[in-house]
């Protein structure tokens, strides 16, 4: 077993792009919504790891705005999925003082499901352990349109100067708002692609692409991917430091 990386080297906010949960079934000859029942169980994994060590932001990709696509059976299962681990897991989430945001367009869920989010956020707001945010029917175009769509209102009706948009106002408007930017995006089962994921927030992120279907990917595989990222030389466009 790999030990946790130092502290110091941690990174500060973890995305992950969940996937391969179908292909995971498909190779089991189970249904696709076998595949998400043990993605639940990987996401449970993976939370605990990153509260054990300390990792002071998780944003977990759980359904994105172009999941409505698929089948409704399959969007039914996974809305009952999301039911049930906000029903089971939020005592343990507020025992761990888990800060629990959800991020997206909640105007298409269902209300029970809205009422849910909007109780766990309650419930957690004070909480000052990990920040675990569940980006939900969340696409990041759409998040920076919308956030385009407010900047331009309070410039059309006079309250801000155009001249004063920066970066750091954009992401003021968007969902992740006070969260820092992710410095580690992980994808699962071997896609290479952000998938409108933090579009905005990942512009310097390290992209890390591991072949492991997201049901397989629990405390160790976090770990390694931690370990790996402690490896890599992040620049922000400066040089290296043996260069400059
Ligand atoms: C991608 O796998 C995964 C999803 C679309 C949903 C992610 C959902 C979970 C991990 C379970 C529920 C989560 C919570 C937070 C309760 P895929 O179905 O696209 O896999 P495939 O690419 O192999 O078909």
């Amino acid at each position: 077993m790999v030990a946790a990386p130092c502290n110091s080297t941690l990174p500060r906010h973890v995305a992950i792009i969940m996937d391969g949960n179908g292909r995971w079934a498909a190779k089991r000859h189970l249904p696709r919504q076998a595949g998400h029942v043990a993605g639940v169980n990987a996401v449970r994994e993976v939370v605990r790891a990153a509260c054990d060590i300390d990792i002071e932001n998780l944003t977990l990709y759980a359904f994105s705005s172009e999941n409505w696509k698929r089948p409704a059976m399959e969007v039914g299962a996974l809305m009952g999925l999301f039911r049930l681990y906000f029903r089971n897991d939020m005592d343990e989430l507020v025992e761990r003082g888990a800060r629990v945001r959800i991020i997206g367009n909640r105007s298409r869920v269902e209300e029970d499901i809205r009422r849910m989010i909007e109780d766990a956020e309650r419930r957690t707001l004070s909480n000052a352990g990990i920040n675990l945010t569940f980006a939900f029917d969340y696409g990041g175009q759409e998040e920076i349109a919308a956030a385009a769509r407010e900047l331009a209102r309070a410039a059309a009706e006079g309250r801000l100067d155009p001249e004063t948009i920066t970066p750091e106002l954009v992401s003021s408007r968007l969902f992740t708002s006070g969260l820092p930017e992710p410095d580690l995006v992980i994808r699962t089962s071997g896609e290479r692609r952000l998938s409108n994921f933090l579009l905005w927030q990942s512009a310097y992120a390290e992209l890390m692409f591991v072949e492991t279907m997201w049901p397989d990917f629990g405390r160790q595989e976090f770990l390694d991917a931690l370990d790996k990222f402690t490896q890599r030389e992040r620049r922000f466009g400066a040089l290296p430091e043996s260069a400059a």
